[in-house]
């Protein structure tokens, strides 16, 4: 289970914001709920946040900015993205400035390149992540549905800093990740963040996770999370205060090894 992401403490389950606030484009009418949810969340533990320039074309950020505002800010870790066509040193640095401000916030805690792109020069992309670093943007950085071979080539570029974290997607509906890469990320101590641990509600329709649910008089989203909690720290997304106290109540338990077992092996 993690508990600590880059020397802070955190909830072992952390929340999504990614349809929030609109999808490729900003779209404010559903603002109250959603900010709403985000402070419900906080309010009931969850300290981890993940966000990006992307989501809602920006206006993600500025929910998570209007629910945490008034909140200890020490207290909170926010993770925001850099979209790969923002990767060369001043677009990257540009990107960290505007999701800072719709932030509202002093700093960034972990900063992560959204999605490889192999046309951008890698050392230039993590020197701009390691000087926004050095200006106290950022505090720490880190990838985004990188496989080994980018982490690999992100780890050799970083100079200063190391490569903290990798979010990729991670659910009982996509286990491949356990093969290699999650090994692969824990050996050089690179915590695994999970997006999509629900898979967008599918993984809840599993026959082996709604048994184990009723054996251990859970909700199958709790199934779900205890689970991934293993290798992981997960970030579903929620805005429905019924999922958000479901998902929450993931935390706290456990499953016997040989229940994780039968899910693991599951194919
Ligand atoms: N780095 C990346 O490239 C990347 C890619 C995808 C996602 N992400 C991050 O990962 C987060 C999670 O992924 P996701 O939002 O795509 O999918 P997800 O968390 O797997 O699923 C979200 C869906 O599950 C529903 N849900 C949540 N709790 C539930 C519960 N207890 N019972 C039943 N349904 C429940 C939500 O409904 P309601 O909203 O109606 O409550 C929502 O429709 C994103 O928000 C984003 O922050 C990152």
């Amino acid at each position: 289970m993690i508990t600590e992401l880059c020397g802070k403490r955190v909830f072992p389950i952390g929340f999504g914001t990614w349809r929030m606030g609109g999808e490729m484009t900003a779209n404010s009418a559903n603002d109250d709920s959603e900010v709403k949810a985000i402070k419900y969340a906080i309010a009931n533990g969850i300290n981890v946040i993940d966000t990006a320039e992307m989501y809602g074309s920006g206006h993600a950020e500025e929910l998570v900015s209007n629910a945490i505002k008034r909140m200890d800010r020490e207290k909170l870790f926010i993770i925001s993205k850099v979209w790969p066509t923002n990767l060369g040193h001043d677009r990257m640095i540009r990107s960290a400035e505007n999701s800072l401000r719709r932030l509202n916030s002093k700093y960034i805690d972990l900063y992560l390149i959204h999605w490889p792109n192999p046309l951008a020069n890698m050392r230039e992309a993590i020197g701009a992540m390691e000087e926004l670093i050095d200006r106290g943007i950022i505090r720490h950085m880190g990838v985004s549905n990188f496989g080994p071979n980018d982490v690999k080539k992100a780890m050799e570029s970083a100079k200063k800093y190391d490569i903290e974290a990798n979010e990729i997607s991670y659910s009982l509906a996509k286990k491949d990740p356990e093969d290699y890469l999650i090994p692969f990320c824990q050996k050089h101590n690179i915590k695994v963040i999970a997006h999509t641990p629900l898979a967008r509600g599918n993984v809840l329709k599993m026959r082996e996770v709604i048994e184990l649910a009723e054996k251990y008089n859970k909700k199958p989203s709790q199934i779900a999370l205890n689970y991934l909690m293993k290798k992981s720290l997960p970030i579903p997304k929620a805005v429905n205060m019924r999922h958000i106290k479901e998902l929450i109540g993931a935390v706290g338990w456990g499953m016997d090894e040989e229940d994780y077992s039968k899910l693991s092996g599951m194919r």
